[in-house]
């Protein structure tokens, strides 16, 4: 959703600004803005649109050292360019960008309207701006304290705020000078040498330097080009923690592809091996994991899991359902974190609860490991992006390793969410009842997975043709079964988000409660349904749907000459064991959306309406 970048040092700001907002495009957005300071002013330039039009308004930018930048997904107001970012408070005192949704915002703005400030926009952010301006006006310069009243003002308008936010601010009176602070919206910090980055997320920053700070809930950054500390809320100086930022520029880079959606689908194999990498141990025919730091003995005592999550998230944790029960007989639920955090169900003592997340900001999945915790529960994150929120807040977990997802539509951190919930299944299994044998058979399976996603991905050609045929659709039915019933939801997600065609995802029994109704000659149902326990129930449903005239496409075991008979169209993929079917029956499915969306016409990586980090309930 919004991204912030923040630049002070020695250079001009600008060419860092454009840059990282280019950078933050993927998280979603519909107007944005920067603000450079001067001399004695602030020169704010926005604009609805993409990066582009901002930076042909900007023109040749105003020089300045140090400014913010910022990218808005609308919630308070439309994308409009008076509610882009940043805003101005009081007379032009204070200049921000925020990121976050303040609850409270309108009994503050009626406030500060009777105190006489003029609002130029809809939104929530300006009240900060305002709030600050007020907050200055109250607060005497101390001597010998450049900074503090600022540091105070800003103190004083965010105790006031209910909601969350991630905010850079700079000040017309004070050159050089920066403040960022952090409740509930992620806000990292960027040190160079003689130069300071602030941004959303490591993106921007990555290649410009390779030290970040993660600013924590309640945290305040004091930046200017000759240091920065860093001070909690309410009170004073607390220590930081400078961490190595591994990402370098190259890896958000398309390498040659038309999309990072396409580049990431075919980044799958590595992203499996990086997920795989030092977790499997042979000796113990068993998986290894550093960072769950809970001893053997709790491990074993767990009754019950809960895995919760939200869109491609939440279909992984029911992929990872089934794999648990299965290999390890625990008892698994699976919860929309957005129903999870309002839900309060009865939860066991012993009970292990995952938060599974790409982003790690999501904020219906923080919130619902945020309340699981406060009850007690241990949380635990599988999640791909190392220091954000909900790694930050959870007890441990396992970092997925697949490298930066920008595609909107989530592609590698699936297969790869899937692949740590195998890892994990085979943990548990090994702990209890799982032959050492089993667990053998198990990691030769998971090695195998790679190269067997090379392979299933060599369709991508006969998908293409299967899209050209199917482009023009306005409804598709996606069914399966067991473990290929997750997968049939994900398939239906990914066309529906960037092709914008209607889809439904259904166990394939289910079709004759309801769905069945639907098909006709031009709904087409796309059954996947490689080799396994429930193959010949699958082959029914697809007659069935046949006999009514629909138009069938099957996902299929490579050695399955037989459907061909009977569906209109067939992409073949390579066997595996039925418990990993998911990651590889989803590669035929992703590539589906990705050519019909090209077909179309649509915005593969940035889809209308839709944020790659959904921070925003
Ligand atoms: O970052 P997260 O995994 O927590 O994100 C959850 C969902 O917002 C996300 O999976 C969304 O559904 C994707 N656009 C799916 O492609």
């Amino acid at each position: 959703m919004c991204g912030i970048v923040g630049y002070v040092g020695s250079e001009d700001a600008a060419e860092f600004l454009i840059d990282g907002l280019r950078r933050l495009e993927y998280r979603g957005y519909d107007s944005a803005g920067v603000a450079i300071v001067c001399e004695d002013d602030i020169a704010v330039t926005r604009s609805v649109g993409r990066i582009q039009s901002l930076a042909d308004r900007l023109g040749t930018p105003p020089p300045g050292t140090l400014g913010l930048g910022h990218t808005r997904w609308a919630t308070h107001g439309p994308a409009t360019e008076e509610n882009a970012h940043p805003h101005i408070g009081g007379d032009g005192e204070v200049v921000l960008v925020h990121n976050g949704v303040i609850e409270n915002y309108q009994i503050l703005k009626d406030g500060l309207i009777e105190k006489g400030y003029h609002f130029k926009s809809a939104t929530d952010s300006e009240v900060i701006a305002h709030l600050v301006a007020e907050g200055l006006s109250n607060t005497p310069a101390i001597e010998d304290q450049p900074h503090a009243r600022y540091v105070t003002a800003v103190q004083w308008a965010i105790a006031q705020l209910r909601g969350t936010y991630g905010l850079a601010i700079v000040f017309r009176d004070k050159p050089g000078f920066m403040i960022a602070a952090r409740f509930g919206s992620p806000l990292v910090i960027g040190v160079g040498r003689g130069e300071y980055f602030v941004a959303s997320d490591a993106s921007p920053i990555a290649g410009r330097t390779d030290r970040i700070v993660y600013l924590a809930d309640h945290q305040l950054a004091v930046l200017t080009a000759d240091g920065f500390s860093v001070l909690h809320r309410d009170s004073g100086k607390v220590r930081v923690n400078i961490q190595p930022l591994e990402a370098d520029s190259g890896e958000v880079s398309m390498n040659g592809y038309d999309h990072y959606m396409l580049k990431e689908i075919y980044e799958q194999p590595d992203a499996l091996r990086n997920a795989m990498r030092g977790r499997l141990n042979d000796q113990d025919a068993t998986a290894v994991f550093g960072g769950l730091n809970l001893t053997p003995q709790q491990l074993r005592g767990v009754e019950r899991i809960i895995l919760t999550g939200c869109g491609t998230s939440w279909h992984s944790a029911l992929v990872g359902e089934y794999m648990i029960e299965e290999l390890a007989r625990i008892p698994v639920c699976v919860e929309y974190a957005s129903e999870l955090r309002y839900r309060n169900p009865p939860i066991e003592n012993n009970t292990l609860v995952f938060g599974i997340t790409q982003s790690g900001e999501t904020a219906d999945t923080l919130a619902a490991l945020n309340e699981t915790k406060r009850k007690g529960h241990r949380t635990l994150a599988i999640c791909n992006v190392v220091g954000s929120s909900i790694a930050q807040a959870s007890d441990g977990g396992v970092y997925l390793h697949a490298g930066p997802e920008i595609g909107v539509a989530s592609t590698k951190a699936f297969t790869s969410q899937c692949c740590v919930l195998a890892m994990l299944a085979l943990y548990f299994g090994r702990m209890r009842h799982m032959s050492f044998e089993t667990g053998g058979r198990i990691i030769e399976d998971l090695r195998r997975l790679p190269a067997t996603i090379e392979q299933a991905l060599t369709c991508d050609a006969e998908v293409r043709r299967v899209a050209e045929k199917y482009q023009s659709a306005t409804n598709v039915l996606y069914l399966g079964r067991r473990y290929n019933f997750p997968t049939a939801l994900e398939g239906a997600l990914k066309l529906k988000e960037i092709s914008y065609i209607h889809a439904e995802g259904y166990p394939a029994a289910e079709m004759k409660h309801g769905p069945i109704a639907l098909v006709d000659a031009d709904t087409p149902s796309i059954f996947i349904m490689p080799r396994g326990t429930t193959y010949d129930k699958v082959l029914s449903n697809m007659e069935e749907v046949k006999a009514r005239g629909g138009p069938v496409i099957a996902i299929a075991s490579s050695d399955d000459t037989e459907i061909r008979k009977i569906a209109d169209d067939v992409i073949m993929i390579p066997e595996a064991p039925e418990f990993l079917q998911p990651i590889v029956s989803v590669i035929p499915l992703q590539l589906l959306s990705y050519h019909i969306a090209v077909l179309r016409g649509c915005d593969v990586d940035k889809p209308r309406n839709l944020a790659k980090s959904v921070t925003v309930e």
